[in-house]
């Protein structure tokens, strides 16, 4: 698996530190709200299992499921494959993602959560890919800003591929041309 990787952009350290971090910030930020955490997988199951554990208040979780995504470019359609089970009128959600890359998948749940009357939306995500950004939207939280490369691991895949990697690197090109 390593050798289809260029180079290491974050390490496990380097993640766990800024991880732990963001996680304070939340628990101060939404301390006494009794936040909704929702993970949207399947990009975010590793980095939001470690945020948590650093979000020391009262919060429930939910998780959806979209895609938008097949390969490495975007297709810009985003269809909804698992919908919330909990109801969210009147709490504070907190979307969980994976990487904020052209904005298109978070623009649309964004405005698809808002049509749920929730009493805020904020935004946290690990990778931050400014470059590429397509559409209005901004992360309230962001661990880091990434260049524009494809990068797996930490959640992250290529076509299914390298969620299980304990770090952040950047995919050869040659794997997927
Ligand atoms: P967006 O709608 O273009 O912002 O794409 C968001 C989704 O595309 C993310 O949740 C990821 O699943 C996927 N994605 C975007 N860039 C990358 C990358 O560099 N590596 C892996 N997945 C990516
Ligand atoms: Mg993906």
């Amino acid at each position: 698996m390593t050798q289809d990787i260029e180079r290491i952009l974050l390490t496990r350290d380097e993640i766990e530190d800024k991880v732990s971090e963001v996680g304070r910030r939340i628990t101060e930020d939404f301390r006494d709200k009794d936040p909704i955490f929702v993970g949207v997988l399947k990009g975010c199951f590793i980095f939001m299992a470690d945020l948590m554990r650093h979000v020391d208040i009262k919060c429930s979780m939910d998780f959806m499921a979209v895609s938008s995504y097949s390969g490495t470019s975007s297709t810009g359609a985003v269809k909804i494959n698992k919908d919330l089970s909990q109801d969210i009128e009147g709490r504070h959600v907190i979307i969980v993602e994976d990487i904020l890359d052209s904005g298109v998948t978070l623009s649309y749940l964004k405005r698809y959560l808002m049509g749920r009357k929730p009493a805020s939306i904020n935004i946290v995500t690990l990778l931050d890919k400014p470059a590429r950004r397509k559409a209005d939207v901004f992360a309230d939280y962001s661990c880091f800003e990434v260049p524009d490369a494809f990068v797996v691991g930490y959640g992250l895949d290529y076509n299914e591929h390298y969620r299980n990697l304990p770090y952040i690197g950047v995919l050869k090109p040659e794997v997927y041309s």
